[in-house]
């Protein structure tokens, strides 16, 4: 569909940031922040505030947006442009929503946002894009007018980042001692990511040659080799280099990114390099991760081996960027009406959630396309050559044009559907939460009076399939309140509009928001957003499965099914009640416990996630359990239902595959199949 972008101007520039403490007193209220619903002990808090304990409580980033700010003003002014620029954080004071609101108040309606993060992935672009879809649903609420707000492509590739990184790598090549200088290794670093987060963050037509990574790590290894492109042809010295992770953090069994910076000094040192320039090409500024995990921690590993290391600088203010990406927004205020390039895309298309309606859609350039010539104005770093030439165009660009083959356009509908169920459970889950009415009665009964729907099953029912048929007209819907069409686009949207209704009637958390959609019959795309837990768990077929946006695998099976924590949940008619609770007579004595937790689209992510061994239930409906068989397949475990069969009314078992082998036979055996 073609875009349809508002060629009005805009009024005001957003920098938006990620936030840091300012003194001690801050860094465990601010690390909640930024792990919220993660429930991470605040011991642990603790721990990981040691980096910034040892720097006074104070995280650099805000004195270094402070810079930031008055450079683009300045640079603003001095091309007269009048566009003000304000300041706001996803985790710390000046927070984002308090920002937004000034920016209304002061009579802003179209906005520009300057994050400070240049590449695709979910922490490093569709979090900021969630985070200001919740700021503007806060003011919405509080009865504020809300503004257009568009964020600015990545600008990973832009000429006034890339530039003083250049000239930042050659600063540092020119400091180490002569003999070392040119033999020396160039390691570009970045934020190691888990593996799944970073194959996620772009599609296959956003990967590198041969196939591997998504748009993540395509990015920096495109943004590293025209650097080091740059650095040859400015030295004549063609330096060896790599692109390594560091700041890993996280459960041990998680694969992220490797290898690691100190690995990997120790593994050049061992090769018999004579010194390493270390790039974080991954950081706009100084984050403590730089400061810490580079200048502290790497520093002292090279130290220990005697490898000479530099750390080239950050970009930071530098005035060549990120101004040129703010003032890309000026030229979006050309009324031409076409689209303006420096929007953000979104990260590529696998970033799930859009925000509602005011983050516009399209194109960033596309990663690795062929990058306009580097002249940039005014350098400010040493060079080594006098003679500096600008960048020619990178004829290796390694991210390939979109082919346009079938496991593209699979991939790309997936992404759609994703992102279409995480909104529709987003905005559903928004108004159970905050509409609950405190006199919540019983609206209707079904299979007896006990099972119950509320009036706000009703509601959500209705917002979520009215938001999809909006987004995509053409897909049929099964609704546990009704909702029933086929469709002609061979998508079919199973929604349980809330799972766990009893729960939510009572006022208890464990209710979800379930909503699968099913291609020709097979669930492709799952999400279960339970927000009382402050989790959306997501998955889509062959991608893994995601609480938030941490990847989740099952709990390995116990050694023994004494030690098995099982789910399970009963049906509404006394009849089968009086069968199941024969099976967990039985059952029960043999395991370590058995939980009834409400919500079956819940017990399902809890065994993806590992917080329970194994759910089973006689009686489910298509809508209980859709979205949350494939997210519990997705983290590797096994659902079915009598042996050779699959999960269905009849039975629905999930658990880890040891564990499924023990219990389908089991449970066959004791009738958790019949009434
Ligand atoms: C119910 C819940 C419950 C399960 C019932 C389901 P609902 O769904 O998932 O845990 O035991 O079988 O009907 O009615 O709350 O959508």
């Amino acid at each position: 569909m073609p875009e349809q972008r508002d060629p009005s101007p805009y009024d005001a520039l957003l920098l938006l940031s990620f936030g840091g403490p300012e003194g001690p007193d801050d860094v465990v209220p601010f690390l909640e922040n930024v792990t919220r619903g993660r429930g991470i002990p605040r011991e642990r808090l603790k721990e990981v505030g040691r980096h910034y304990f040892l720097f006074g409580g104070v995280s650099p980033i805000n004195a270094q947006n402070r810079e930031l700010l008055d450079a683009l003003r300045k640079d603003f002014a001095e091309n007269g442009l009048d566009l003000p620029v304000y300041w706001g954080n996803r985790n710390w004071a000046p927070y984002l929503t308090d920002t937004l609101r000034t920016m209304v108040n002061d009579g802003h309606r179209r906005i520009a946002v300057l994050a400070t993060s240049a590449y695709a992935s979910y922490s490093g672009c569709r979090q900021y894009r969630e985070n200001l879809a919740d700021a503007l649903a806060a003011l919405q609420a509080e009865g504020l007018p809300v503004p257009q707000v568009d964020k600015l492509r990545h600008y990973f590739n832009h000429p006034g980042f890339l530039r003083p990184m250049i000239d930042g790598v050659l600063a540092s090549l020119a400091e180490l001692p002569a003999e070392a200088r040119d033999g020396a290794h160039l390691a570009f670093t970045t934020h190691s990511i888990p593996t799944a987060a970073a194959d996620t963050s772009g599609t296959p037509a956003d990967h590198t040659e041969g196939g591997t990574g998504g748009a993540y790590v395509a990015q920096h290894l495109d943004v590293a080799r025209v650097i080091a492109d740059a650095v040859r042809e400015e030295t004549g010295v063609d330096h060896p280099w790599q692109l390594v992770y560091q700041s890993r953090s996280g459960a041990p069994h998680i694969p992220w990114l490797e290898p690691d910076i100190c690995d990997h000094l120790e593994e050049r040192h061992a090769a018999g390099v004579p010194a390493v320039v270390m790039a974080p090409i991954g950081f706009v500024s100084d984050h403590m991760e730089v400061k810490y995990d580079l200048d502290t921690e790497a520093t002292a590993k090279a130290a220990e081996l005697g490898l000479p290391v530099v750390r080239s600088a950050t970009v930071g203010a530098d005035p060549g960027s990120p101004r040129p990406s703010a003032s890309s927004c000026w030229s979006a205020r050309q009324p031409s009406g076409a689209a303006p390039r420096a929007l953000c895309a979104g990260c590529p298309r696998r970033e799930p959630r859009p925000v509602p309606g005011r983050l516009l859609p399209g194109a960033c350039p596309a990663p690795g396309r062929r990058r306009s010539r580097l002249a940039r104005p005014g350098r400010r770093r040493p060079r080594l050559s006098p003679a500096r030439r600008p960048l020619p165009p990178d004829p290796r660009s390694i991210v390939p044009d979109p082919l346009q083959t079938d496991a593209a356009q699979t991939d790309a509908l997936y992404d759609e559907l994703l992102d279409v169920a995480l909104e529709a459970a987003h905005r559903a889950g928004v108004l159970l939460r905050d509409g609950r009415p405190a006199d919540l009665g019983v609206a209707a009964t079904k299979s007896s009076p006990i099972d119950v729907v509320t009036e706000m099953d009703l509601a959500s029912e209705k917002l979520i399939t009215g938001f999809i048929g909006e987004r995509r007209p053409d897909d049929g819907f099964l609704g546990e309140e009704g909702a029933s069409s086929a469709g002609t686009s061979g998508i079919r949207w199973v929604i349980d509009p809330i799972d766990g209704t009893v729960n939510y009637l009572y006022g208890l958390p464990s209710w979800a928001v379930s909503i699968a959609a099913e291609q020709d019959g097979e669930v492709v795309v799952g999400v279960v957003a339970a927000p009382m837990r402050g989790e959306t768990y997501r998955a889509v077929l062959g991608r893994g499965a995601f609480s938030n946006d941490e990847p989740i695998r099952h709990r390995p099976a116990p050694p023994e099914l004494s030690q098995a924590l099982l789910g399970t949940g009963f049906g509404y008619l006394a009849e089968r009640r009086a069968a199941q609770a024969e099976v967990v007579r039985t059952l029960l004595p043999q395991v370590r416990d058995i939980r009834r937790g409400g919500s079956a689209a819940i017990d399902l992510c809890d065994v993806a996630c590992g917080r329970l061994d194994a759910y089973y239930e006689r009686g489910l409906n298509p809508w209980d359990l859709a979205a949350g068989a494939l997210i519990a397949r997705e983290a590797g475990a096994l659902t079915g239902g009598r042996p050779g069969r699959s999960a269905s009314h009849e039975l629905t078992l999930a658990a880890s595959p040891a564990l499924f082998e023990q219990l389908q036979p089991l449970l066959d055996e004791l009738g958790a199949w019949h009434d």
